[in-house]
């Protein structure tokens, strides 16, 4: 069986994504020229969207990966954010850049934004792939924000349903049955 039998739409294909991610890649490098820019990418599901970005980066730019947890095997956050692997250097006079796959509670990237804030990094800011402001439920927005998407759960590029899909080339919609069953 493949992968695609399991998807019931394709809502952004390779091509779409590789035009968001030059995009976001041409502000960033505006944004941050002169500064001291640290993308900190949120394992796993940031893998490959922050592979694609950084290559649409043309400024000088460090880069370090951190490991968050709050989703069991479902599809809806449990509300807990456990800091599973953290960043390796201390953040004073860095410029950092949190990317993520996908905004959807809020509850990850408040949580983030409040622990890395604590480390007094010079300046802090969001990019997420894609943002699913209807199901919000902590007033937060991303400052980087490649595309909006309906309340429906998609994989693929990164994310996962229970930890598969992430090798999907594209992002897609997950036909209901998969996980319903
Ligand atoms: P939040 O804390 O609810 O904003 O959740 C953010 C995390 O939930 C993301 O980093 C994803 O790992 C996961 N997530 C939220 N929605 C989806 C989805 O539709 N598909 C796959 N993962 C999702
Ligand atoms: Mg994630």
């Amino acid at each position: 069986m493949s992968m695609s039998d399991n998807i019931a739409e394709v809502l952004y294909s390779e091509a779409e994504l590789e035009a968001i991610c030059a995009r976001l890649g041409k502000q960033i490098s505006k944004d941050y020229e002169g500064k001291n820019l640290f993308v900190v990418g949120v394992l796993k599901g940031s893998l490959v969207f922050m592979a694609d970005l950084i290559r649409h980066i043309t400024i000088p730019c460090e880069i370090d990966f951190l490991s968050v947890s709050s989703y069991g095997g479902g599809t809806s956050t449990s509300g807990e954010v456990q800091l599973i692997k953290d960043l390796t250097c201390p953040l004073q006079d860095k410029d950092l850049l949190v990317v993520e796959d996908i905004l959807d509670s809020g509850v990850t990237l408040s949580f983030l934004l409040e622990t890395l804030s604590a480390r007094h990094p010079s300046s802090i800011r969001l990019c997420t792939l894609l943002d699913k402001p209807a199901r919000r439920r902590v007033d937060i927005t991303a400052d980087y924000i490649g595309a909006e998407v309906e309340d429906k759960f998609i994989v693929g590029y990164g994310l996962d349903y229970a930890q598969k899909y992430r090798n999907l080339p594209y992002i897609g919609v997950l036909k209901p049955e998969t996980y319903e069953k």
